[in-house]
């Protein structure tokens, strides 16, 4: 057994699903970028948290309007993925530059992406300083998918092809299901 490894805790206990998360910036201008330290803290009320470093404009897009749009792109978009997760919204318009297309939420005002299957609408809830991040909670308050993404009530991954992130530049792409019954 190997003890006292080179590598960061994140990327052994990996990998996570990787999210687009969509907000508004205070100019009004929509921006998305690339997340995946992202997780479900509640049932009920059903909330996710997501974890940002504080220099991130989607934190300042978020502290400013308070809503997110947590999306779930798959493998085919993971060169628009990439690109999100290399640029930030401070200096270019990311929904022009990757042809990443916005929809209209049903609750809040930053758009969900067309191109995703899975869409959570979110309100800030609350954030907790935590080492080098930030922890934001989101309350889900509006949820849409593809009309064929959800089957016996869970993601169907041989249709979706979800994102998960290794590190660095390597993605796992979810393609299984193993049902124990
Ligand atoms: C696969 C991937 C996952 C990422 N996950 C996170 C994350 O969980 N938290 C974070 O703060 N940044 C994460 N990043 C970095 C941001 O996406 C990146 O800094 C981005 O440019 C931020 O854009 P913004 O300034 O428009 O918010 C990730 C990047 C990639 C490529």
């Amino acid at each position: 057994m190997k003890i006292g490894i080179d590598v960061k805790a994140n990327r052994l206990y990996s990998p996570q699903l990787v999210g687009l998360i969509s907000t508004i910036d205070p100019k009004g201008k929509p921006n998305v970028a690339t997340f995946a330290w992202i997780t479900s803290v509640s049932s009920n009320p059903e909330m996710i948290a997501v974890c940002l470093a504080p220099k991130r404009y989607t934190y300042e897009c978020i502290a400013n309007n308070k809503e997110f749009v947590i999306n779930l792109p798959a493998v085919d978009i993971i060169d628009e993925v990439w690109f999100c997760g290399k640029h930030s919204g401070r200096d270019i318009d990311k929904f022009k530059e990757t042809g990443l297309t916005p929809l209209d939420s049903i609750k809040v005002k930053p758009p969900r992406i067309k191109e995703c299957a899975v869409h959570l609408e979110c309100k800030l809830a609350n954030t907790f300083e935590v080492g080098d991040h930030i922890i934001v909670i989101g309350e889900v308050v509006a949820k849409s998918c593809d009309e064929n993404a959800i089957v016996d009530g869970v993601l169907d991954v041989q249709k979706v092809k979800p994102l998960l992130h290794a590190g660095g530049s390597k993605f796992v792409v979810a393609r299984d299901v193993v049902d124990v019954k």
